[in-house]
């Protein structure tokens, strides 16, 4: 009989659906499942949320207390998919309490917030995992496995974007993702943060930022209902509005520790980008294309291919590609974010059933905070920023 995990998810939003799927579809896909995860209790600040979110992702109980939940010992894995500022307080009693932790991303609102989860769970001894889940990918993790096997070479250029076009609308809502208290910053943490892990599981290490940020939009219209409305759906221009304090685009060159250099680009404010995540990585024996919003299709070009069929191919990812085994096993089906969550949440299962740490974890957040308030810092004083060991 495969062992059973309980699990405790802490927020029912737009995250609390991506995981809850991906809780109840892993085992349907990954089989013998490492571990069975069991929805046993979804908790919520609001308690309808908390209510409805019990019904519809299929927990067992619904709570709006996350420390009585968090200190029962029937659980086994805490999931946090709370907005950044409660993350650490949760993280650090769940640790404090043994659980086993997945965080989404960014990790904490600063990089000081993050180091206090990373000590915590180091001195728990937990298993821990930080929900960057665009490097489960098939595409992505195919991109990684070139670049290991030297297919294209020594990296030179790592060519990051994150574009897409929700708040580029002056009236759509004051979501908590504009508020520097609960977010800690905008589109460098909403958004930048997934590629900065995906140039660091590609490329290596970020020592040095030199970056623009930038606020377009300063006040935007207070949210009704108690519920975030990310995006445009509840226009009112016409009430009151409050203040946007975080940046809403950032643009930054990088330095690696292995020599290679780069650049990212996000913003939430690109008419006509939808999730505009792609990178271009260059090295001295081939480049690498990818677009998330073509997530089935790698391009590749391999320098050393006989002259008159050198060029980009395009390889659409399947069951010989890596995740394929789990996934469908007819390569057009295709995948969808759903399936990176479920992804995320086997690699988390093994790391827990084997008591390997995961990758990206803790210690990756921590890092990737490091680097995102580098880029806030640059952003401010337009000069090159290290990012401190
Ligand atoms: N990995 C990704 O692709 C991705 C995508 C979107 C959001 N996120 C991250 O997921 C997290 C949650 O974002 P979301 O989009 O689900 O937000 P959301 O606003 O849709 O949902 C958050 C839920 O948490 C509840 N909540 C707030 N504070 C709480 C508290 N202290 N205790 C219990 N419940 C609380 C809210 O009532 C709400 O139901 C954020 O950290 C965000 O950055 C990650």
């Amino acid at each position: 009989m495969t062992k059973t995990l309980n699990v405790a998810m802490i927020g029912g939003g737009f995250m609390g659906k991506a995981h809850a799927l991906a809780y109840a579809a892993m085992p349907m896909f990954f089989w013998p499942a490492p571990l069975i995860p069991v929805r046993k209790v979804l908790v919520d600040i609001n308690p309808a949320a908390a209510e409805n979110g019990r019904q519809r992702f299929g927990f067992e109980e619904a709570s709006s207390d996350w420390r009585a939940v968090v200190a029962r010992p029937d659980i086994d894995l805490v999931d946090i998919v709370t907005p950044n500022d409660s993350h650490a307080e949760i993280a650090i009693a769940a640790a404090k309490a043994g659980k086993h932790i997945i965080c989404e991303k960014p990790l904490a609102r600063t990089a000081a917030e993050s180091k206090t989860m990373l000590d915590a769970v180091n001195a728990a001894g937990v298993i821990h995992m930080v929900a960057f889940n665009y490097r489960r990918t098939p595409a992505v993790a195919l991109a990684q496995k070139f670049i290991t096997e030297g297919r294209i070479g020594k990296i030179q250029n790592f060519r990051g974007t994150y574009l897409q076009d929700w708040s580029a609308d002056p009236d759509s809502p004051l979501s908590w993702r504009f508020n520097k208290k609960i977010a800690g910053s905008g589109a460098v943490g909403d958004i930048g943060t997934h590629v900065v892990d995906l140039a660091r599981y590609l490329v290596g290490d970020i020592t040095a930022v030199n970056a623009m940020t930038h606020t377009y939009v300063k006040t935007r219209p207070l949210q009704s209902g108690g519920v975030d409305k990310l995006g445009a759906a509840d226009k009112n221009s016409s009430g009151p509005r409050g203040e946007v304090d975080v940046d809403d685009e950032m643009l930054t060159m990088l330095r690696f520790a292995n020599g290679a250099v780069g650049s990212i680009e996000a913003t939430r404010n690109a008419y006509g980008r939808n999730n505009f995540l792609t990178f271009e990585i260059h090295g001295d024996r081939g480049s690498i294309v990818f677009n998330y919003e073509r997530r089935d299709e790698l391009q590749v070009m391999f320098a050393d291919d006989p002259a008159d069929v050198r060029g980009f191919r395009t390889i659409y990812t399947g069951p010989a590609h890596p995740y394929g085994d789990g996934l469908w096993p007819i390569p057009g089906l295709g995948i969808g974010y759903s399936e990176t969550k479920i992804v995320e949440c086997y690699d988390l299962c093994k790391a827990i059933a084997s008591g390997q740490q995961p990758s990206p974890n803790f210690a990756d957040g921590y890092r990737i905070e490091q680097i995102a308030e580098a880029i806030l810092h640059s952003g401010e004083n337009g000069a090159w920023v290290e990012v401190k060991a």
